[in-house]
């Protein structure tokens, strides 16, 4: 037994070796945690991964004691979140947090996402890691889509109603398959009740699944870095790799402030501006969903605004949806598409470089235009970018094999 289990041993009375005995305790969390060995020059995008864990205790958290309260159905939803906001002990602040969390889920998983855009980690041997993140991303999708059904507000409703809607343009079985997810002929009680149904059983458990078996693939290949260098390939006599430190106590200790910093900004957010000027909490959804009234402008929450402006890009409603199922569908490509033979942007050529800004551009810019009135210049420009998101993974191929790279070095680059 090594020192450091014999003095565990010993300061547990022996509870640790009892469960040892019986299951693989010790060998789990030196393969997982202390004998983990991560690259040591991680830097400011490596904590995504750790803060999107934060979110998904905080969502599950606030989310047990908002069901504690909320009541999944169409008479008595609106007024049951109404209830928790000012009767509940701590019912506002349970329910802010957990509609912060949201999309603050989806800032840290899209920074998450784009880290591995930089440094190629979705290249080989992370391709299954990519995949399974991918994965992750569809279910967080549909976790926040049926999630915001439940305050049957205005904007619940309609912006339910035209996302399902969209099925209809599938051939052949469109229709049947709206009338499917509504379990209705019109989103109604039912469709409420399914959604809820979703929202708290099915898609957590997804989710919490998915991320277990992210994270065996990743401990299974090891974590990439900032330079793109298999640390495994450079190891010392005791087989540790040479630019690798454990996990714990080096990577918890660094997380740890991020995880610190990162609850003082989503505290700001709570506690002084829980609706972001109508972008976390949309205003229209403080009024009761309405069958007879839509909203003058219908717009998802900004998560969803990039792919819902490549939507409206096509006049054609099927050739939208289509076009906006690919959006979503080309990232889980990457990993073939990409053909450099280096991984980190560090050693890329200008090709790469510019088209990721190109990409992070358009982006940003959809995501803007799918909040605006589809009229005008607007149309315009959401065309012209969506041509410019679809460019990046189209011509990937393309770019990335003629794109001239710098010599990769054998150690990873580290300043402390
Ligand atoms: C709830 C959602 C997610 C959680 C909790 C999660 C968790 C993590 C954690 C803890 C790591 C290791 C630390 C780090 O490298 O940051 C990681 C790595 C990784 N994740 Fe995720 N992840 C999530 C979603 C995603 C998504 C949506 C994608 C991509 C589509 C993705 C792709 C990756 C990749 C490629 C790595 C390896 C990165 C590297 O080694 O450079 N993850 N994830």
């Amino acid at each position: 037994m090594a020192r450091a289990e014999a003095d565990v041993a010993k300061s547990t009375g022996g509870v640790v070796k009892w469960i040892d005995d019986r299951f693989p305790l010790m060998e789990t969390l030196r393969y997982h945690v202390t004998e983990y060995y991560a690259s040591k020059n991680f830097n400011f995008w490596y904590v995504f991964g750790v803060l999107a864990f934060v979110v998904l205790i905080i969502q599950l958290l606030t989310g047990i004691f908002l069901t504690m309260n909320y009541k999944p159905s169409s008479a008595e939803a609106f007024a049951s979140v109404e209830y928790i906001m000012r009767d509940v002990e701590w019912g506002w602040l349970i329910r802010y947090m957990h509609s912060t969390g949201a999309s603050f889920f989806f800032v840290v998983v899209y920074l998450h996402m784009f880290r591995a855009m930089l440094y190629g980690s979705y290249k080989k041997p992370r391709e299954l890691i990519w995949v399974i993140g991918m994965l992750i991303f569809f279910v967080l999708m549909a976790e926040a889509f049926a999630g915001y059904l439940l305050p049957w507000g205005q904007m619940s409703y309609w912006g339910a109603q035209v996302i399902i809607s969209l099925f209809g343009a599938v051939p052949v079985v469109g229709d049947a398959l709206v009338e499917f997810i509504k379990g209705d002929y019109a989103i109604s009680d039912i469709t409420l009740n399914r959604f809820f149904a979703l929202h708290v059983i099915l898609l957590p458990l997804l989710l919490v699944g998915l991320i277990f078996v992210h994270i065996v693939a990743l401990h299974e290949v090891g974590s990439n870095n900032p330079d793109g260098i298999e640390i495994k390939e450079n190891k010392d006599a005791n087989g540790v790799p040479l630019d690798g430190v454990a996990f714990h106590p080096y990577h918890t200790s660094k997380d740890l402030v991020a995880i610190i910093i990162f609850l003082i900004i989503f505290s700001a957010v709570v506690f002084f501006a829980p609706e972001a000027g109508g972008y976390f909490l949309e205003h229209a959804n403080f009024e009761p969903a309405n069958v007879r009234v839509t909203p003058e402008h219908i717009a998802p929450v900004w998560y969803f605004t990039p792919f819902y402006a490549i939507l409206r890009a096509v006049p054609s409603k099927a050739g939208g949806a289509a076009l906006m199922a690919a959006a979503v569908l080309l990232p889980l490509f990457l990993p073939w598409l990409d053909k450099a033979r280096v991984k980190s942007i560090r050693y890329r050529g200008w090709m790469y470089k510019s088209a990721l800004t190109l990409f992070v551009i358009s982006f940003v810019m959809l995501g803007w235009l799918g909040l605006q009135p589809a009229e005008g210049i607007y149309v315009t420009l959401t065309r012209v970018f969506t041509i410019v998101y679809f460019a990046y993974f189209v011509l990937m191929p393309y770019y990335t094999s003629i794109d001239k790279t710098k010599p990769v070095p054998n150690r990873v680059v580290y300043n402390a």
